[in-house]
């Protein structure tokens, strides 16, 4: 499957031009907010953690994560996110960077205590899934943590343009941009790399995307 991971400065460009603040509008960055804090609410985490985004987009998750006074990391394969970012994000203890998770070299191992999804990991698609999963393995500390907050389920509504369920991914041309897995095999993904998996929920509204919640440890 051909997948273009670059091609999200694209709607970048238009959101940004549109006033949005972010990928989502205001009410959904407030809502992944409540989810988020909901998700980190349990976990003792030191003020002094080194906390990585994974697709963090224009930063709108990666403020408030800087808010806790953690040491954050924002990685976004899209330039304009990563502009963008840094525009509205001038917290000391914030660094953005231009990357692709699915490049191991991204980040040394051993360099998190926390590594957060906030809706990025169904952007990533076919063998790439197993490469990023094993990196955020590589690039935990042992005894570090993982929150992931991602889509699931069958496509609804808007999500369900252009979606092939053979591969239950969905297109755009002949590009695959979104995979709708199902959440027991996401945790299952997270399983074959040895992440222990302490916590996991699906909410599934009648009329929005269903979403896995989930955290995993990695052994010490
Ligand atoms: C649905 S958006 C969420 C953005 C942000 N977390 C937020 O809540 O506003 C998914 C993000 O993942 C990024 N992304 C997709 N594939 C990626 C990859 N291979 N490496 C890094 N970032 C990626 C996209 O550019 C996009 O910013």
């Amino acid at each position: 499957m051909r997948t273009n991971y670059e091609a999200h400065d694209i709607p970048y460009r238009r959101k940004k031009a549109a006033g949005w603040p972010g990928w989502n509008s205001a009410e959904e960055v407030h809502d992944c907010i409540q989810t988020l804090n909901g998700l980190l609410e349990p976990l003792e985490v030191a003020s002094t953690a080194d906390v990585c985004e994974i697709g963090c987009g224009a930063g709108n998750l990666t403020d408030t994560l800087a808010d806790r006074g953690w040491s954050v990391t924002g990685v976004d394969v899209s330039n304009v996110a990563i502009h963008w970012a840094r525009e509205r994000c001038r917290q000391q203890n914030v660094t953005f960077l231009r990357g692709n998770i699915c490049e191991r070299e991204l980040f040394a191992p051993a360099s998190f205590d926390l590594i957060i999804d906030g809706l990025c990991l169904h952007c990533i698609i076919g063998e790439d899934r197993d490469r990023v999963i094993s990196n955020l393995s590589y690039w935990l500390k042992p005894g570090g943590r993982i929150v992931v907050f991602t889509m699931c389920g069958e496509p609804k509504g808007k999500d369900r343009a252009g979606y092939d369920p053979k591969s239950r991914c969905a297109f755009s041309g002949d590009i695959a941009v979104r995979y709708f897995a199902k959440a027991e095999e996401i945790i299952d993904e997270f399983r074959k790399e040895s992440l222990q998996c302490t916590f996991q929920q699906v909410v599934d509204p009648p009329n929005e995307q269903a979403s896995l919640r989930a955290l995993f440890e990695k052994p010490r």
